[in-house]
């Protein structure tokens, strides 16, 4: 079996459906369930004796030491986190003690079970860690995509914590022969994603007839990827890639947020038409900007296609529209997610920057 960490959120939760959709290996999916965690997102594995979920913290290193040792999984893929931007700019201190020394305390939990193991299940171990592109930092409007090689300049606390988790993970490689392999992703979108993001936030606010708040002049760019060729990505790395390497993963879909919250309106205006009949493209509004606020991300994902062979199956126009049917079709999960939590984090991220939303 494999141990997926933060399997209840965004993308561990799609990783953790795609993966006993594609295969019969078991799943075990340890989740603290924060505000981002969410055991619906889990729903459609409920009786599946594949998956196996614990309500535990990557940090207790007694509890993941006991569920290595009785499970004896072959591999970890880590995606724990505290993942949203704004939430880092206003609260820090989470995102040190999950992403940095919650990933310590798993990379030692897991180095004294790996060492343990007879040579043959040390040899085919694997420790996938999911990292981002924000590390690399904020590219100029005609540099060329990150590489592997690119240096390391993350600009928020969010970055920062998880470029510490990188050198950790990298070193814990190096120095103890732990077969660590970091991928960076670039931006993903896709069912399940907590409408605290851009793209699920702009589709829920439309909807609602609220606001669509658009971060100072809307001309940041991002390369946008399905969350289901992330999860493709991510299988294909733990079958094939070498212990220590690094991949970045991207879907070659750069677009300024302006783009993005115009298709997402020419898309509703489709397939929800407002009833007033105008386009929900009146709803948009430019709102104070997010401090640090990185100008442009890019991913040069030509490594992974050349040695792994893998590439995105959806491109941004079939992956959107994917996308906003699956909000349309899951009005009950919404609902679901906007708890009192999320109204205290929407009123404490929008109230101040002279938009509604
Ligand atoms: P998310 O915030 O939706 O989910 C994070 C999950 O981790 C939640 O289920 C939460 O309960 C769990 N968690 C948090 N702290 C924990 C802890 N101490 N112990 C156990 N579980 C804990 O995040 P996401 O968007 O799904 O991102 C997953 C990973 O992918 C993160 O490491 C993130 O940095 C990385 N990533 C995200 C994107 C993106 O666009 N969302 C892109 C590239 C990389
Ligand atoms: O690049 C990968 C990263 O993508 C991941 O590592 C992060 O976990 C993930 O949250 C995401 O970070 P971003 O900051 O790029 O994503 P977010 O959805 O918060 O914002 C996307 C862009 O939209 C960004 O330029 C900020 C802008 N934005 C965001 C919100 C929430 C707005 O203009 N208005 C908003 O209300």
């Amino acid at each position: 079996m494999i141990l997926v960490t933060g399997g209840a959120g965004f993308i561990g939760s799609n990783f953790v459906l795609d993966w006993l959709a594609e295969r019969e290996e078991p799943v075990l999916n340890l989740d603290a369930l924060t505000y981002a965690g969410n055991l619906a997102n889990l729903e459609p594995l409920s009786g599946d004796a594949r998956h196996t979920f614990v309500h535990g913290d990557i940090g207790d290193g007694a509890l993941v030491a006991r569920l290595l040792a009785e499970h004896r999984p072959r591999a970890v893929v880590h995606f724990a986190a505290e993942s949203h931007v704004d939430r880092s700019i206003t609260g820090a201190a989470a995102f040190l003690e999950t992403n940095v020394m919650g990933t310590f305390r798993l990379l030692e939990a897991v180095r004294a079970h790996w060492n343990a193991l007879p040579q043959e299940e040390k040899e085919a171990f694997r420790f996938v860690h999911v990292s981002t592109d924000e590390v690399y930092g904020s590219l100029a409007p005609d540099a060329p995509a990150f590489t592997e090689q690119h240096p390391y300049e993350p600009n928020s606390p969010y970055s920062a914590s998880k470029a510490g988790s990188d050198h950790l993970a990298r070193a814990w490689h190096s120095t103890y022969g732990l077969p660590t392999i970091t991928t960076h992703c670039s931006n993903n979108y896709g069912p399940l994603h907590f409408p605290e993001k851009f793209i699920p936030l702009l589709i829920v606010n439309a909807l609602a007839g609220k606001e669509l708040p658009i971060y100072g002049d809307g001309q940041q760019v991002r390369d946008w990827l399905y969350v289901g060729d992330h999860c493709s990505a991510l299988r294909r790395v733990l079958e094939a890639a070498r212990p220590g390497s690094v991949y970045n993963i991207g879907g070659c879909n750069e677009k300024t947020n302006l783009d993005i919250v115009h298709a997402v309106c020419a898309l509703l205006d489709e397939l929800r038409p407002r009833a007033d009949g105008a386009s929900y493209a009146q709803q948009i509004r430019h709102v104070t900007d997010r401090p640090g606020h990185d100008r442009r991300y890019a991913i040069d994902a030509s490594l992974i296609e050349r040695e792994l062979g893998w590439r995105p199956a959806q491109t941004f126009e079939s992956g959107l529209r994917l996308t906003v049917q699956w909000y349309l079709e899951h009005p009950q999960w919404v609902q679901q997610v906007q708890s009192g939590v999320y109204r205290q984090w929407i009123d404490a991220n929008y109230g101040n920057r002279g938009g509604q939303a």
